[in-house]
């Protein structure tokens, strides 16, 4: 059914429909995620591909993620001299929250308590249920219980922060920076200016997309590490297993180097096990049909919402063998891949509306988790035999209670 709505209909099935947060913070559909298929969508999904989340783009940010990898393990370093647990899910999102921000706005917002607080509220919005979503006539409702008004509070704050982040740009120009170091806001800037782009762009249209990538790139993100640290700290034998071969591949060195993680076969099985049995988003994002459809054998209207259940087609034990067991060895030597070619691993989803982060988000993943099982060895908090694997309620699902491990630096 995945590949019917995501494939064989994915032109039927590649609009969403606007929910109430969309209302709210983006305008109605004036980004990328939310926007109508249609020349406009099209046009903006094409400068965050090719100008940010490109191959070529997301490797030129090698940078940013060095510096905020060495900053999380100089933090991890200071709680192995005080012999302390670490928050790890608080150090995992910070770090994730501090790339896209330094790739999207030109500044880590770590320290800036405003434009992080804020971000943090927005994706809280979206991760809400909103009774008039599910009922749209009874979206009165969410006028009665103050989401509307709680939304909207954080929307005006989150745009006015966004504005000065835009007039800080437009007043440093930076037109003698170099093509490779330009940000998001740099590139919206240029495609605002741009006589060819061919659709209307407002200032309104460059918010949304920015809060896009926030959006859709922190959580996720973040989400990923923290189950895979999870779900190692919980089996000792994947976890040795894996820092073997990461300490292997590396060898002795000060720096741990981006272009390691391509020889490691066990360490990329562990990380397609952790999207497999832990897909950042559960359910793909909503999409809608634009017109009435017969999918084998139902018939189905015009209009009607359709959410792909990733979670459970990750965990279908008609597919996979013993689903609710972590076991990477089962991606060895098999050549099923999460790039939305094969439906039954879909954690990034598929088609015209599928993950256009996923080269940004897998980079950040691989490079963050091979430094963290490089640099440190981990144990559970004395007294505790097992992490509590009790998920929350949101947006992207993590865990309930944050993660907190005690690291010892690994004596090479
Ligand atoms: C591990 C990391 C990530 C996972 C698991 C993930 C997963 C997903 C999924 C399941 C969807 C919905 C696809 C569908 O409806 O078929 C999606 C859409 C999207 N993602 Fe990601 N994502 C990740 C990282 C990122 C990053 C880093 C960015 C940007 C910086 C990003 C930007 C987007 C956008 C803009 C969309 C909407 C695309 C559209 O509607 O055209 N994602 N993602």
């Amino acid at each position: 059914m995945g590949r019917e709505i995501m494939k064989t209909h994915d032109v039927v099935f590649s609009n969403r429909p606007i929910t109430t947060a969309a209302k709210e913070f983006l305008y109605g559909g004036k980004d990328v995620a939310f926007a109508p298929l249609g020349e406009y969508w099209r046009q903006m999904r094409r400068v965050c591909v090719i100008d940010l989340l490109s191959l070529k783009r997301v490797q030129s940010f090698e940078f940013v993620r060095e510096e905020e990898i060495a900053n999380m393990v100089n933090k991890i370093n200071q709680a192995c001299l005080m012999k302390s647990d670490v928050n790890l899910t608080d150090l995992i999102s910070v770090i994730t929250n501090n790339i896209i921000s330094r790739v999207a706005l030109g500044r880590s917002l770590e320290g800036k308590s405003e434009g992080a607080k804020l971000t943090k509220e927005v994706m809280e919005h979206f991760g809400v249920f909103s009774v008039g979503d599910m009922f749209p006539s009874l979206g009165w409702i969410d006028e009665l219980t103050g989401l509307k008004k709680r939304m909207r509070k954080t929307s005006t704050a989150m745009h006015r922060f966004l504005d000065e982040v835009v007039e800080e740009h437009l007043i440093s120009k930076k037109e003698g920076a170099q093509a490779d170091r330009k940000d998001l806001v740099d590139l919206l800037l240029e495609a605002e200016k741009d006589p060819t782009l061919g659709v209307e762009f407002t200032r309104q249209n460059l918010r949304a997309v920015i809060m896009d990538m926030f959006v859709a790139g922190t959580d996720t993100t973040y989400t990923t590490l923290e189950w895979a640290m999870s779900e190692l700290a919980n089996l000792p034998v994947v976890m040795k297993k894996v820092q073997e071969e990461v300490r292997q591949v590396i060898g002795k060195t000060t720096k741990v180097n981006e272009s390691d993680t391509s020889k490691m076969n066990y360490f990329n099985c562990v990380i397609k096990e952790t999207l497999r049995m832990h897909p950042a988003l559960v359910l793909s994002l909503p999409r809608v049909s634009t017109s009435s459809t017969n999918i084998q054998g139902y018939q189905i209207p015009d209009k009607t919402r359709v959410i792909v259940n990733l979670w459970a087609i990750c965990r279908d034990p008609q597919v996979w063998d013993k689903p609710n067991e972590f076991i990477p060895e089962r991606f060895m030597n098999n050549s099923i891949d999460f790039r939305g070619k094969d439906f039954e691993f879909i954690p990034f989803g598929a088609g015209r509306r599928g993950c256009p982060g996923l080269t940004f988000g897998l980079m950040s993943v691989e490079a963050i988790l091979a430094n963290l099982l490089y640099w440190f060895d981990w144990e559970l908090n004395s007294g505790a035999e097992k992490i509590d694997m009790t998920e929350a309620f949101g947006l992207s699902v993590n865990l309930e209670k944050p993660l907190r491990l005690v690291p010892k630096a690994h004596l090479f």
